[in-house]
């Protein structure tokens, strides 16, 4: 077998470690990095069960694949992520040009599955998932992803995600404090802390004392994702609000306004309960970006609920969201519940709310103009080449003129104008 491998990634931010992970181990056994997966002995399909449109988009890109191996019968080409641990064996019934399938507990095994047979399947529970420390391939020198713990055990009703990575459990804080400190030594700037759920982080320590040491290490700035309402502590919010290296930045998923719905979800908080923690951060750090997730269309959801929804957005202000249309996932509880709502309904509450909170991420963005930023600088913008783009320590992406060598470094923008998905900036300054 040759030795380049191409990966295309689905998904969220843990496929997207995942694979540079995987990419981390192929490299390290000698493997090129493919332009593109014409030219690669080994494409490897890292994919996402969220919703079915996740899957789908996966499967029509496997589909065109076929035709790279009918020229290259020697190409292998491998299946990882949520949907190889939601369908086993049966990628091969649907696929039979698939030669390798593994789950995302289980992509240590690559370099072993490429060495053994013609075809493999590891989709087994990995207990010892928290102790791997697997060489990453980084596609970024800035901005750093870091595992701090593995799979789920909320259960929501409508999601595939702990029957895909199995049980929680967290990483050592001394092992997740040594890799960033490594990575600050070699001029990383950022990390971000990722697990299903980071505030149920249970290692020798709990999330709250985890990033009061990571803070120690003075990597300059500090993210993670995602927190689960129902465990957003006083505790945390108080490290949030005090360790100078984490940013005003929370991603809250709220998933619905309405306290039926959320109750039928499995989420364990009220819309008020939410709401009082939401206005506590804010009394705290009035300059901290809140942003969320919100599923429309979960079965029995009337229209006064998805009003409440609405109600609810308009009520804390979002800076961003994240609106999906439900998707029916086999397996889950939801799944089953009678009241599903219509395709054409969906789309329809989904098309409004997104107008609705356009026009509240603008007026949020619109209060930064006039305000100065610190910016870490991450290249050229991609809608137009001939600036500069980075992110404020609110996520919030700022455009601005400067040049190559500012890269990877902090500046001051004075933001002189909002849009809803970027602000537009000046340079005042750098340090
Ligand atoms: N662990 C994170 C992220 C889960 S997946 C959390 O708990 O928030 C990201 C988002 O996808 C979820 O927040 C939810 O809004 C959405 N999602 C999950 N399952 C879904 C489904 N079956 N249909 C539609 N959206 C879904
Ligand atoms: Fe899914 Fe809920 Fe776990 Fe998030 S917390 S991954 S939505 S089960
Ligand atoms: Fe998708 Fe699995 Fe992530 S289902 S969102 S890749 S955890």
């Amino acid at each position: 077998m040759g030795r380049s491998v191409y990966i295309y990634t689905y998904g969220c931010q843990m496929n997207v470690h995942d694979s540079e992970k995987m990419r981390g181990l192929l490299v390290r056994d000698g493997f090129a990095v493919a332009r593109r997966p014409e030219e690669a002995d080994l494409i490897i399909f890292n994919t996402c069960a969220i919703r079915e449109k996740a899957e789908q988009k996966f499967y029509s890109q496997l589909g065109r694949t076929k035709l790279i191996k009918k020229k290259r019968s020697s190409v292998r080409i491998a299946v990882s992520g949520c949907v190889a641990q939601e369908c086993g064996e049966g990628i091969f019934k649907r696929a039979p040009f698939v030669d390798f399938v593994l789950g995302p507990q289980n992509i240590r095994h690559i370099p072993r599955m490429l060495a053994g047979g013609p075809r493999g399947v590891c989709v087994d529970d990995n207990h010892e998932i928290a102790a791997e420390e697997l060489p990453p391939d980084r596609d970024s020198s800035i901005k750093a992803w870091v595992s701090i713990m593995y799979g789920c055990n909320n259960f929501c009703s409508y999601c595939i995600v702990p029957y895909t990575r199995g049980r929680e459990v967290s990483r050592p804080s001394g092992s997740i404090v040594s890799e960033i400190s490594a990575l600050r030594d070699r001029g990383y700037r950022e990390v971000t802390l990722l697990g299903q759920n980071v505030n149920s982080y249970r290692g020798d320590t709990d999330f709250p004392g985890l990033l009061r040491r990571i803070d120690a290490t003075g990597i300059p700035r500090i993210r993670f994702m995602t927190s689960h309402p129902r465990d957003l502590s006083d505790d945390l919010m108080a490290v949030l609000a005090d360790l100078p290296h984490v940013c005003e930045h929370l991603h809250l998923p709220l998933q619905s306004g309405a306290d039926r719905i959320l109750g039928l979800m499995n989420r364990g908080y009220t819309y008020d309960d939410y709401a009082g923690k939401a206005k506590q951060l804010r009394n705290m750090m009035p300059g901290i970006a809140l942003t969320t997730d919100i599923i429309v269309g979960f079965p029995g959801e009337t229209d006064e609920e998805y009003q409440s929804t609405v109600r609810a957005l308009r009520e804390i202000e979002f800076d961003g969201m994240f609106a999906f249309k439900y998707s029916p996932r086999k397996g889950t509880k939801a799944f089953t519940m009678r009241g599903q709502v219509s395709e054409g309904e969906k789309s329809e509450r989904l098309s409004s709310l997104l107008l609705i909170q356009e026009e509240i991420t603008r007026a949020r963005n619109r209060t930064l103009e006039g305000t100065i930023q610190e910016v870490l600088v991450e290249g050229t913008a991609e809608s137009d080449p001939g600036m500069m783009t980075g992110r404020t320590r609110s996520n919030k992406i700022v455009n601005f003129e400067s040049s190559m060598d500012t890269v990877g470094s902090f500046i001051d923008v004075k933001i002189d104008r909002a849009m809803t998905h970027s602000l537009w900036g000046s340079r005042t300054d750098s340090h």
